[in-house]
């Protein structure tokens, strides 16, 4: 199948990435059906689309019209076979080792032989997924940017197993969904977390040391060198369970003293200062805009707990 003739997308997850690809998805005009682990998280991810979506309509990305015909294309379950039908399955589960294993192999299991499974995973080598499957050809990363409606770019991400044909198909997968594409190898970090570990890593370190005050170095960062946020409130939206857990894959794999997790980000995480999801982080919940927050899909329940297996 060519990308443009895919019409039904499967997204196995729909916490907040999970919900921003059903959103993309839906908004290029395809049918989407997500799996979560149960019926109170599948309304929990639709929560957050329509939250997501009214924040377009009032941002004048989307007309009401548009917006209500996008989330009658959108529509949850609990059963993972329910993705038997799927042109494509995007699995954008908890980013845990054995949970993305599980899925992949009952994906392999209840969908069609020919279809592409992607993974939205940020530091599971790609290859561990399609080892579980009998189509390791067509298991391929497509890792997006939170948050996904917004973020333009997903890397694709090429397995030694992948083929030729999935990596077209996932490039231009990309394109019918407006994103732009750029391709890496399967190691830990693809392109962008190699490069934004190290400096979110930085960014605590100066804080922890006393160098400059959260405020300053978030400032300096935004208005130096015009990033839209600075390196701590980017962690609080990244989630700082994610962001340790990215580091921790990293520094495993390259050994390299940059990747180290520092300390105090290990004792946020234990403290359950996991930034917005978690209402705290280095901003507290109360100095984050509302708006942000609906925008980022974050809705004020707690996180899905670690392991859980969307539709197994
Ligand atoms: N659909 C489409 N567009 C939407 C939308 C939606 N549901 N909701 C909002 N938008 C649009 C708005 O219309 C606006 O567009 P405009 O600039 O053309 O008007 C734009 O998105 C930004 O929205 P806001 O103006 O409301 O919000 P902010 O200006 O506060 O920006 C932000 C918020 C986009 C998050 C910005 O701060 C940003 O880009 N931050 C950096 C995010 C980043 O770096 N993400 C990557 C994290 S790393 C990662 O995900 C990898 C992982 O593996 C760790």
């Amino acid at each position: 199948m060519k990308a443009d003739e895919v019409r039904k997308v499967g997204v196995v997850g729909c916490g907040v990435m999970g919900a921003g690809i059903v959103e993309v998805c839906s908004r290029a005009g395809l049918d989407v059906l997500f799996v979560e682990a149960d019926p109170e998280l599948v309304e929990r991810g639709r929560r957050q689309i329509e939250a997501s979506t009214l924040r377009a309509v009032e941002r004048g990305k989307l007309d009401e019209r548009q917006r209500t015909e996008e989330l009658t294309r959108i529509a949850g379950t609990t059963i993972i076979d329910d993705m038997a039908d799927r042109d494509l399955v995007i699995e954008a589960a908890t980013e845990h080792y054995d949970t993305k294993r599980e899925v992949f192999r009952r994906l392999d299991e209840v969908t069609r032989p020919e279809v592409v499974l992607a993974s939205n995973t940020s530091s599971i080598p790609i290859v561990d997924l399609a080892a579980v499957t009998r189509r390791p050809a067509q298991v391929v990363g497509m890792h997006f940017f939170n948050p996904a409606p917004v973020m333009g770019l997903i890397e694709v991400v090429r397995a030694i197993t992948t083929s030729d044909e999935t990596v077209e198909f996932s490039r231009g997968f990309g394109a019918v969904l407006g994103k732009t594409t750029v391709l890496s190898k399967d190691r830990a970090g693809f392109i962008v977390n190699m490069l934004l570990i190290p400096y979110l890593n930085g960014a605590i370190r100066m804080l922890d040391e006393g160098f400059a005050t959260r405020e300053d170095i978030d400032t300096a960062v935004s208005l130096g060198l015009a990033h839209p946020m600075g390196p701590l409130q980017l962690l609080d939206l990244i989630g700082l369970d994610t962001a340790l857990f990215v580091a921790n894959v990293l520094f495993e794999e390259f050994k390299e003293p940059l990747f180290a997790p520092p300390p105090l980000l290990k004792r946020m995480v234990t403290a359950g200062r996991l930034g917005r999801k978690s209402g705290s982080g280095f901003l507290r919940l109360h100095v984050m805009s509302r708006s942000f927050l609906r925008l980022v899909g974050r809705s004020l329940t707690s996180p899905r707990a670690p392991g859980r297996t969307p539709g197994v």
